[in-house]
Protein backbone atom coordinates (compact mmCIF):
# COMPACT_ATOMS: atom_id res chain seq x y z
CA UNK A 1 0.00 0.00 0.00
CA UNK A 2 1.37 3.45 -0.62
CA UNK A 3 -0.81 6.06 1.82
CA UNK A 4 -0.90 9.87 1.99
CA UNK A 5 -1.51 10.92 5.15
CA UNK A 6 -2.37 14.65 5.48
CA UNK A 7 -1.66 16.87 7.97
CA UNK A 8 1.68 18.54 10.42
CA UNK A 9 1.00 17.93 13.68
CA UNK A 10 1.13 15.39 16.89
CA UNK A 11 -1.62 13.85 15.80
CA UNK A 12 -0.34 12.79 11.88
CA UNK A 13 3.25 11.94 13.95
CA UNK A 14 1.81 9.66 15.69
CA UNK A 15 -0.72 7.93 13.28
CA UNK A 16 2.76 7.59 10.72
CA UNK A 17 4.34 6.25 13.34
CA UNK A 18 1.59 3.28 13.84
CA UNK A 19 1.42 3.05 9.78
CA UNK A 20 5.13 2.82 9.68
CA UNK A 21 4.79 -0.07 11.89
CA UNK A 22 3.18 -2.39 9.19
CA UNK A 23 4.23 -4.47 7.07
CA UNK A 24 1.46 -3.82 4.25
CA UNK A 25 3.22 -0.26 4.07
CA UNK A 26 4.70 0.47 0.75
CA UNK A 27 5.41 4.14 1.03
CA UNK A 28 4.31 7.04 3.48
CA UNK A 29 3.89 10.36 2.34
CA UNK A 30 2.97 13.01 4.58
CA UNK A 31 1.65 16.65 3.02
CA UNK A 32 2.85 18.30 4.56
CA UNK A 33 4.01 16.90 7.25
CA UNK A 34 6.92 17.92 10.00
CA UNK A 35 10.47 17.35 11.24
CA UNK A 36 9.60 14.23 12.90
CA UNK A 37 7.02 12.82 9.98
CA UNK A 38 10.13 13.26 7.72
CA UNK A 39 11.90 10.08 9.92
CA UNK A 40 9.21 7.49 9.50
CA UNK A 41 7.71 8.36 5.76
CA UNK A 42 8.74 11.24 3.17
CA UNK A 43 7.11 14.94 3.14
CA UNK A 44 5.82 16.50 0.68
CA UNK A 45 4.92 20.35 0.78
CA UNK A 46 1.13 20.55 -0.06
CA UNK A 47 -1.35 22.35 2.15
CA UNK A 48 -4.20 19.79 2.65
CA UNK A 49 -6.68 21.83 1.33
CA UNK A 50 -5.04 22.09 -2.25
CA UNK A 51 -7.00 18.69 -3.15
CA UNK A 52 -6.20 19.75 -7.09
CA UNK A 53 -2.22 19.02 -5.84
CA UNK A 54 -3.28 16.36 -3.87
CA UNK A 55 -5.51 15.02 -6.85
CA UNK A 56 -2.42 15.61 -8.74
CA UNK A 57 0.37 13.86 -6.37
CA UNK A 58 -1.57 11.12 -5.68
CA UNK A 59 -1.94 10.12 -9.84
CA UNK A 60 1.53 10.24 -10.06
CA UNK A 61 2.32 8.36 -7.31
CA UNK A 62 0.06 5.66 -7.36
CA UNK A 63 -1.03 6.19 -3.89
CA UNK A 64 -3.90 3.70 -2.77
CA UNK A 65 -5.12 5.17 0.31
CA UNK A 66 -5.22 9.18 1.74
CA UNK A 67 -5.87 9.24 5.35
CA UNK A 68 -7.62 12.70 6.47
CA UNK A 69 -5.80 14.25 9.34
CA UNK A 70 -7.28 17.48 10.06
CA UNK A 71 -10.79 18.32 9.97
CA UNK A 72 -10.40 21.30 6.95
CA UNK A 73 -10.58 19.19 4.08
CA UNK A 74 -12.89 17.02 5.25
CA UNK A 75 -15.51 19.68 6.32
CA UNK A 76 -14.25 21.00 2.54
CA UNK A 77 -15.19 17.90 0.89
CA UNK A 78 -12.37 16.21 0.51
CA UNK A 79 -13.76 12.58 -0.10
CA UNK A 80 -16.68 13.67 -2.61
CA UNK A 81 -13.75 15.63 -4.59
CA UNK A 82 -11.98 12.12 -5.32
CA UNK A 83 -14.94 9.90 -5.68
CA UNK A 84 -16.41 12.47 -8.30
CA UNK A 85 -13.72 11.66 -10.57
CA UNK A 86 -13.46 8.93 -12.23
CA UNK A 87 -9.42 8.68 -11.72
CA UNK A 88 -9.36 9.01 -8.30
CA UNK A 89 -12.58 7.04 -6.86
CA UNK A 90 -10.67 3.94 -5.90
CA UNK A 91 -8.43 5.71 -3.95
CA UNK A 92 -9.45 4.46 -0.16
CA UNK A 93 -9.81 7.72 1.71
CA UNK A 94 -10.02 7.85 5.59
CA UNK A 95 -12.61 10.15 6.77
CA UNK A 96 -16.41 10.71 5.99
CA UNK A 97 -18.38 12.37 3.02
CA UNK A 98 -18.78 16.36 3.21
CA UNK A 99 -22.01 16.05 4.71
CA UNK A 100 -21.27 13.72 7.49
CA UNK A 101 -18.01 15.90 8.04
CA UNK A 102 -20.73 18.52 8.89
CA UNK A 103 -21.13 16.34 12.14
CA UNK A 104 -18.08 18.78 13.56
CA UNK A 105 -18.45 21.50 10.50
CA UNK A 106 -21.89 22.59 11.93
CA UNK A 107 -22.66 22.31 15.32
CA UNK A 108 -26.56 23.04 14.85
CA UNK A 109 -26.46 20.05 12.18
CA UNK A 110 -24.99 18.02 15.18
CA UNK A 111 -27.75 19.05 17.73
CA UNK A 112 -30.31 18.21 15.17
CA UNK A 113 -29.03 14.83 14.27
CA UNK A 114 -28.65 13.83 17.74
CA UNK A 115 -31.96 15.33 18.46
CA UNK A 116 -33.10 12.74 15.87
CA UNK A 117 -31.84 10.07 16.84
CA UNK A 118 -32.33 10.30 19.91
CA UNK A 119 -28.29 10.63 21.60
CA UNK A 120 -27.91 12.30 24.70
CA UNK A 121 -26.82 16.16 24.91
CA UNK A 122 -27.47 19.59 25.97
CA UNK A 123 -30.79 21.14 25.43
CA UNK A 124 -30.12 23.43 22.78
CA UNK A 125 -31.80 26.32 20.86
CA UNK A 126 -30.34 27.46 17.28
CA UNK A 127 -30.65 31.37 16.79
CA UNK A 128 -29.40 33.60 13.73
CA UNK A 129 -29.67 37.67 13.72
CA UNK A 130 -33.36 37.30 12.63
CA UNK A 131 -34.13 35.06 15.77
CA UNK A 132 -32.11 37.25 18.35
CA UNK A 133 -35.07 37.85 20.54
CA UNK A 134 -35.83 33.80 20.65
CA UNK A 135 -32.12 33.12 21.92
CA UNK A 136 -32.65 36.18 24.52
CA UNK A 137 -35.61 34.63 25.70
CA UNK A 138 -34.09 30.93 25.79
CA UNK A 139 -30.78 32.28 27.98
CA UNK A 140 -33.31 33.63 30.38
CA UNK A 141 -35.05 30.01 30.72
CA UNK A 142 -31.61 28.56 31.40
CA UNK A 143 -29.49 28.61 34.83
CA UNK A 144 -26.11 30.54 34.81
CA UNK A 145 -23.41 29.41 33.54
CA UNK A 146 -24.12 29.82 29.91
CA UNK A 147 -22.83 28.08 27.21
CA UNK A 148 -22.38 29.34 23.34
CA UNK A 149 -21.25 28.07 20.69
CA UNK A 150 -20.42 29.28 16.88
CA UNK A 151 -22.03 26.65 14.26
CA UNK A 152 -18.87 26.72 12.28
CA UNK A 153 -15.23 25.60 12.29
CA UNK A 154 -13.63 27.72 14.61
CA UNK A 155 -10.23 26.21 15.23
CA UNK A 156 -11.03 25.24 18.83
CA UNK A 157 -12.08 28.83 19.79
CA UNK A 158 -15.52 28.82 19.00
CA UNK A 159 -17.76 27.67 22.55
CA UNK A 160 -17.28 30.53 25.12
CA UNK A 161 -18.57 29.64 28.48
CA UNK A 162 -20.33 32.83 30.39
CA UNK A 163 -20.87 33.57 33.96
CA UNK A 164 -23.64 35.76 34.16
CA UNK A 165 -27.34 36.55 31.81
CA UNK A 166 -25.90 39.47 30.98
CA UNK A 167 -22.46 38.63 29.81
CA UNK A 168 -24.14 36.09 27.83
CA UNK A 169 -26.52 38.30 26.06
CA UNK A 170 -24.01 40.77 24.99
CA UNK A 171 -21.66 37.76 23.55
CA UNK A 172 -24.81 36.41 21.65
CA UNK A 173 -25.00 39.84 20.17
CA UNK A 174 -21.26 39.65 19.50
CA UNK A 175 -21.22 36.38 18.39
CA UNK A 176 -24.37 37.17 15.51
CA UNK A 177 -22.72 39.96 14.72
CA UNK A 178 -19.75 38.45 13.08
CA UNK A 179 -17.44 37.83 15.89
CA UNK A 180 -16.13 34.49 14.02
CA UNK A 181 -17.03 36.01 10.94
CA UNK A 182 -19.35 33.87 8.88
CA UNK A 183 -18.76 30.86 11.20
CA UNK A 184 -20.69 32.47 13.89
CA UNK A 185 -23.51 34.10 11.53
CA UNK A 186 -25.64 30.99 13.65
CA UNK A 187 -24.99 30.16 17.40
CA UNK A 188 -26.31 27.17 19.46
CA UNK A 189 -27.23 28.45 22.76
CA UNK A 190 -27.03 25.34 25.03
CA UNK A 191 -27.69 24.44 28.82
CA UNK A 192 -24.43 23.69 30.97
CA UNK A 193 -23.42 20.37 31.68
CA UNK A 194 -21.72 19.71 35.17
CA UNK A 195 -19.23 16.47 34.81
CA UNK A 196 -16.26 15.14 33.55
CA UNK A 197 -15.19 14.47 29.92
CA UNK A 198 -13.71 11.87 27.92
CA UNK A 199 -12.72 11.24 24.65
CA UNK A 200 -14.06 7.88 22.81
CA UNK A 201 -12.85 7.45 19.08
CA UNK A 202 -15.03 5.01 16.97
CA UNK A 203 -13.04 3.49 14.07
CA UNK A 204 -16.36 2.88 11.42
CA UNK A 205 -16.73 1.74 7.61
CA UNK A 206 -19.93 2.82 8.00
CA UNK A 207 -21.45 -0.12 8.91
CA UNK A 208 -19.28 -1.91 11.51
CA UNK A 209 -17.06 -0.38 13.90
CA UNK A 210 -14.13 -0.72 16.33
CA UNK A 211 -14.17 1.45 19.65
CA UNK A 212 -10.79 2.27 20.33
CA UNK A 213 -8.63 2.89 23.32
CA UNK A 214 -10.47 5.89 25.69
CA UNK A 215 -8.25 8.94 26.13
CA UNK A 216 -8.71 11.88 28.33
CA UNK A 217 -6.92 15.25 27.14
CA UNK A 218 -6.21 18.29 28.91
CA UNK A 219 -6.88 21.74 26.92
CA UNK A 220 -6.19 24.51 29.29
CA UNK A 221 -3.04 26.00 29.13
CA UNK A 222 -2.39 26.37 33.44
CA UNK A 223 -2.56 23.85 35.82
CA UNK A 224 -5.30 22.54 37.25
CA UNK A 225 -7.50 23.46 34.43
CA UNK A 226 -6.96 26.64 34.40
CA UNK A 227 -6.36 29.83 31.90
CA UNK A 228 -6.76 30.14 28.25
CA UNK A 229 -8.16 27.17 25.74
CA UNK A 230 -4.90 25.11 23.92
CA UNK A 231 -4.88 23.11 21.01
CA UNK A 232 -4.36 20.35 24.24
CA UNK A 233 -1.43 19.99 26.83
CA UNK A 234 -0.78 16.62 27.02
CA UNK A 235 -3.28 13.43 27.30
CA UNK A 236 -3.76 9.84 29.31
CA UNK A 237 -5.36 6.30 28.33
CA UNK A 238 -6.72 4.71 29.86
CA UNK A 239 -9.84 6.37 31.57
CA UNK A 240 -11.07 4.65 35.20
CA UNK A 241 -14.32 6.27 34.82
CA UNK A 242 -14.66 5.14 31.21
CA UNK A 243 -15.63 1.75 32.83
CA UNK A 244 -17.45 -1.60 31.60
CA UNK A 245 -20.63 -0.06 32.64
CA UNK A 246 -20.34 3.68 31.38
CA UNK A 247 -18.73 2.05 27.99
CA UNK A 248 -21.37 -0.18 27.39
CA UNK A 249 -23.96 2.78 28.11
CA UNK A 250 -21.80 4.88 25.55
CA UNK A 251 -21.98 1.83 22.75
CA UNK A 252 -25.65 1.28 23.07
CA UNK A 253 -27.31 4.79 23.86
CA UNK A 254 -24.32 6.91 21.14
CA UNK A 255 -21.96 4.89 18.99
CA UNK A 256 -24.75 2.37 17.73
CA UNK A 257 -27.97 5.38 17.80
CA UNK A 258 -25.05 7.57 15.90
CA UNK A 259 -24.16 4.49 13.14
CA UNK A 260 -27.89 3.64 13.00
CA UNK A 261 -28.57 6.89 12.93
CA UNK A 262 -25.83 7.82 9.71
CA UNK A 263 -27.23 4.97 8.03
CA UNK A 264 -30.73 5.72 8.00
CA UNK A 265 -30.20 9.12 6.60
CA UNK A 266 -27.79 7.47 3.80
CA UNK A 267 -24.92 9.21 4.55
CA UNK A 268 -21.78 7.29 4.19
CA UNK A 269 -19.13 7.58 6.39
CA UNK A 270 -15.82 5.78 6.58
CA UNK A 271 -13.28 7.10 8.83
CA UNK A 272 -12.94 7.82 12.70
CA UNK A 273 -15.79 9.76 14.78
CA UNK A 274 -14.49 11.36 18.08
CA UNK A 275 -17.12 11.23 21.03
CA UNK A 276 -16.60 14.29 23.38
CA UNK A 277 -18.45 12.71 25.97
CA UNK A 278 -19.58 14.25 29.34
CA UNK A 279 -20.88 11.95 32.36
CA UNK A 280 -23.50 13.66 34.06
CA UNK A 281 -24.58 11.55 37.39
CA UNK A 282 -23.08 8.43 35.98
CA UNK A 283 -24.60 8.57 32.40
CA UNK A 284 -22.84 9.45 29.37
CA UNK A 285 -23.94 12.81 26.93
CA UNK A 286 -22.39 14.45 23.83
CA UNK A 287 -20.59 17.62 23.73
CA UNK A 288 -19.58 17.48 20.52
CA UNK A 289 -18.64 15.49 17.43
CA UNK A 290 -15.15 15.55 15.38
CA UNK A 291 -14.79 13.89 12.25
CA UNK A 292 -11.14 12.87 12.64
CA UNK A 293 -8.97 11.59 15.68
CA UNK A 294 -7.96 14.55 18.57
CA UNK A 295 -4.89 15.93 18.84
CA UNK A 296 -3.14 15.18 21.80
CA UNK A 297 -5.51 12.08 22.16
CA UNK A 298 -4.06 9.89 19.11
CA UNK A 299 -0.38 10.36 20.87
CA UNK A 300 -1.40 8.49 23.50
CA UNK A 301 -4.06 6.28 21.89
CA UNK A 302 -1.78 5.16 19.19
CA UNK A 303 0.66 3.34 22.07
CA UNK A 304 -2.41 1.26 22.94
CA UNK A 305 -3.87 0.32 19.41
CA UNK A 306 -2.69 -2.83 18.87
CA UNK A 307 -2.30 -5.01 15.12
CA UNK A 308 -1.51 -3.28 11.83
CA UNK A 309 -3.44 -0.16 11.38
CA UNK A 310 -3.08 0.34 7.48
CA UNK A 311 -4.73 -3.16 7.74
CA UNK A 312 -7.98 -1.94 9.43
CA UNK A 313 -7.95 1.22 7.71
CA UNK A 314 -7.98 -1.16 4.36
CA UNK A 315 -10.82 -2.25 6.07
CA UNK A 316 -12.62 0.54 6.77
CA UNK A 317 -12.69 0.76 3.59
CA UNK A 318 -14.05 -2.09 1.66
CA UNK A 319 -16.59 -2.68 4.41
CA UNK A 320 -15.17 -5.65 6.00
CA UNK A 321 -14.13 -4.04 9.68
CA UNK A 322 -16.10 -6.70 10.89
CA UNK A 323 -13.76 -9.45 9.45
CA UNK A 324 -10.94 -7.95 12.12
CA UNK A 325 -9.78 -8.59 15.34
CA UNK A 326 -8.95 -5.29 17.73
CA UNK A 327 -7.48 -5.63 21.13
CA UNK A 328 -5.92 -2.80 23.22
CA UNK A 329 -2.33 -2.49 24.68
CA UNK A 330 -3.11 -3.44 28.70
CA UNK A 331 -0.38 -1.29 29.22
CA UNK A 332 -1.15 2.64 30.13
CA UNK A 333 -0.08 5.64 27.69
CA UNK A 334 0.09 8.98 28.46
CA UNK A 335 1.42 12.35 26.45
CA UNK A 336 2.87 15.36 27.60
CA UNK A 337 2.93 18.65 25.33
CA UNK A 338 6.14 21.02 25.45
CA UNK A 339 5.01 24.24 24.10
CA UNK A 340 6.59 27.85 22.94
CA UNK A 341 6.20 29.98 25.77
CA UNK A 342 3.74 32.79 25.68
CA UNK A 343 1.18 30.53 23.47
CA UNK A 344 -1.77 29.75 23.41
CA UNK A 345 -1.46 33.72 22.33
CA UNK A 346 1.50 35.59 20.75
CA UNK A 347 4.86 33.39 20.59
CA UNK A 348 8.23 33.22 19.20
CA UNK A 349 9.28 30.22 16.66
CA UNK A 350 12.64 28.72 15.00
CA UNK A 351 14.25 28.46 18.58
CA UNK A 352 16.53 25.32 17.76
CA UNK A 353 15.21 22.26 19.69
CA UNK A 354 18.04 20.16 21.92
CA UNK A 355 18.05 16.78 23.82
CA UNK A 356 16.23 14.85 21.05
CA UNK A 357 19.20 12.56 20.64
CA UNK A 358 19.43 11.68 24.51
CA UNK A 359 15.27 11.73 24.46
CA UNK A 360 15.35 9.40 21.29
CA UNK A 361 17.46 6.65 23.68
CA UNK A 362 14.84 6.24 26.27
CA UNK A 363 11.68 4.17 25.58
CA UNK A 364 9.27 7.44 25.52
CA UNK A 365 8.30 8.20 21.86
CA UNK A 366 8.84 11.61 20.99
CA UNK A 367 6.11 12.88 18.21
CA UNK A 368 6.85 16.26 16.73
CA UNK A 369 4.16 18.48 16.57
CA UNK A 370 5.18 22.46 15.77
CA UNK A 371 8.86 21.45 14.55
CA UNK A 372 10.69 22.19 11.22
CA UNK A 373 14.17 21.64 9.95
CA UNK A 374 16.66 24.59 9.46
CA UNK A 375 19.86 24.21 8.14
CA UNK A 376 20.38 20.88 9.49
CA UNK A 377 18.75 20.87 12.59
CA UNK A 378 14.99 20.92 14.06
CA UNK A 379 13.70 24.31 15.19
CA UNK A 380 10.12 25.53 16.71
CA UNK A 381 7.67 26.17 14.03
CA UNK A 382 4.71 26.38 16.62
CA UNK A 383 2.70 26.27 19.69
CA UNK A 384 2.38 23.29 20.82
CA UNK A 385 6.03 21.88 19.78
CA UNK A 386 6.87 17.89 20.64
CA UNK A 387 4.32 15.64 21.61
CA UNK A 388 6.75 12.97 24.51
CA UNK A 389 4.52 9.73 25.11
CA UNK A 390 4.91 7.17 27.16
CA UNK A 391 4.04 3.62 28.42
CA UNK A 392 3.64 2.27 31.84
CA UNK A 393 2.13 -0.31 34.12
CA UNK A 394 -0.15 2.19 35.49
CA UNK A 395 -0.73 5.86 33.97
CA UNK A 396 1.14 7.47 36.88
CA UNK A 397 4.51 5.31 35.78
CA UNK A 398 3.40 6.71 32.11
CA UNK A 399 3.27 10.36 33.41
CA UNK A 400 6.57 9.93 35.38
CA UNK A 401 8.49 8.92 32.00
CA UNK A 402 7.09 11.41 30.00
CA UNK A 403 8.13 14.18 32.60
CA UNK A 404 11.70 12.91 32.88
CA UNK A 405 12.22 12.99 29.22
CA UNK A 406 10.34 16.68 29.42
CA UNK A 407 13.49 17.74 31.36
CA UNK A 408 15.87 16.58 28.47
CA UNK A 409 14.55 18.57 25.46
CA UNK A 410 15.28 22.22 25.69
CA UNK A 411 14.18 24.84 23.24
CA UNK A 412 13.97 28.68 24.42
CA UNK A 413 10.74 29.50 26.28
CA UNK A 414 9.60 26.19 26.59
CA UNK A 415 6.54 25.06 29.00
CA UNK A 416 4.34 22.19 30.00
CA UNK A 417 2.35 21.20 32.38
CA UNK A 418 3.32 19.42 34.84
CA UNK A 419 -0.28 17.69 36.56
CA UNK A 420 -1.56 16.20 33.18
CA UNK A 421 -4.31 13.30 35.11
CA UNK A 422 -4.71 15.47 38.42
CA UNK A 423 -8.06 15.35 38.36
CA UNK A 424 -8.14 10.94 37.59
P1 LIG B 1 -15.82 22.23 22.06
O1 LIG B 1 -15.06 23.27 21.30
O2 LIG B 1 -17.17 21.93 21.51
O3 LIG B 1 -14.94 21.03 22.31
O4 LIG B 1 -16.08 22.80 23.50
C1 LIG B 1 -14.99 23.20 24.27
C2 LIG B 1 -15.22 22.81 25.68
O5 LIG B 1 -16.30 23.55 26.22
C3 LIG B 1 -15.60 21.36 25.91
O6 LIG B 1 -14.52 20.50 25.93
C4 LIG B 1 -16.29 21.45 27.25
O7 LIG B 1 -15.34 21.46 28.29
C5 LIG B 1 -16.96 22.79 27.20
N1 LIG B 1 -18.38 22.65 26.87
C6 LIG B 1 -18.93 22.62 25.64
N2 LIG B 1 -20.26 22.46 25.72
C7 LIG B 1 -20.57 22.38 27.02
C8 LIG B 1 -21.79 22.22 27.76
N3 LIG B 1 -22.96 22.12 27.16
N4 LIG B 1 -21.70 22.18 29.09
C9 LIG B 1 -20.52 22.29 29.72
N5 LIG B 1 -19.35 22.46 29.10
C10 LIG B 1 -19.37 22.50 27.76
N1 LIG C 1 -8.23 17.14 21.74
C1 LIG C 1 -9.35 17.79 21.21
C2 LIG C 1 -9.37 17.91 19.75
O1 LIG C 1 -8.58 17.33 19.04
O2 LIG C 1 -10.26 18.60 19.25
Amino acid sequence: MKVLLLGSGGREHALAWKMAQSPKLEKLYIAPGNAGTSAVGENINIKVTDFEAIKTFALERNIDMIVVGPEDPLVEGIYDFFQEDIATRDIAIIGPTKQAAQLEGSKEFAKEFMQRHNIPTARYKSVTKETLEEGLAFLETLPAPYVLKADGLCAGKGVLILPTLEDAKFELNAMLSGMFGDASATVVIEEFLSGIECSVFVLTDGEHYKVLPVAKDYKRIGEGDTGLNTGGMGSVTPVPFADEVYMEKVRTRIIEPTINGLIEEEILYKGFIFLGLIKVNGEPMVIEYNVRMGDPETESVMLRTKGDLVELLQAVHTGELDTMTFEEDTRSAASVILVSGGYPEAYDKGFPITGLDKAAQTDSIIFHAGTAMKDGKVVTAGGRVIAISSYGNNREEALAKCYKVAQMIEFEKKYYRTDIGFDL
